[in-house]
This record gives C-alpha cells, structure tokens and sequence, in this order.
C-alpha cells in the first residue's frame, strides 16, 4: 500500500464527490459530514463513473441504472448492483487528501 494525493480538501463541499485519477487507479473521492471517503470510482455492474452520479443518505447513485453503494463500505445496496466497490484508506494532511492504494 502506498499513499497518494488524490484531491484537495477546497475541491469538496458536504455530500460532494469528485472523480479522479490515482497511480492509474480511478478513484472518487467523497466528503460527507466533514469525513473524506475514497472508493473505486467505476461501477461493479456496468462501465460508469460512480463520479458522475448523486450522493445522498451516505450512499453513490450510479448515474447509468441508479445502482446504490454505502460509500464508507463500498457495500452494494441491491439490484441492479451485487457486486461492492473497492474502498481505500484516506487521512488528511493540510489541504491534501491522501488514500493509500495497493500496489501494483
Ligand atoms: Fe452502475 Fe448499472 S452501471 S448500476
């Protein structure tokens, strides 16, 4: 695992989220109540950006055909989505916001 920017803490208001791109990696980056989360930024049911949708309750709307995950868990919340998001690790450092990828 190895620490990366991924965003800027300016970049995010509350229920935000922001689609960017990490060491190869597409990531989404969230802020809900103050708390920065990272997932996986494409959808596990078909090819979307989980960026691109609508943050609400805690959960990424995808924007193709409505799918729910929890962004703290990554958990899909039923069909048409079966399949979890990968969830990374983030701390704040200053205006930074960094998540730890796996390697590789
Ligand atoms: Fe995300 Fe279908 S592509 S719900």
């Amino acid at each position: 695992m190895a620490w990366h920017k991924a965003a800027s803490v300016s970049q995010l208001d509350d229920d935000e989220v922001v689609g960017v791109e990490v060491a190869g990696t597409p990531v989404a980056v969230y802020q809900l109540e103050g708390q920065y989360y990272a997932t996986h930024d494409i959808c596990t049911h078909e090819y979307a950006k989980l960026s691109d949708g609508y943050v609400e309750d805690g959960c990424i709307e995808c924007p193709l055909h409505m799918g729910l995950f929890k962004i703290a868990t990554g958990a899909a919340q039923g069909a048409p989505v079966e399949v979890d998001i990968a969830t990374y690790p983030v701390k704040v450092e200053g205006d930074d916001i960094l998540i730890d990828l796996p390697e590789g």
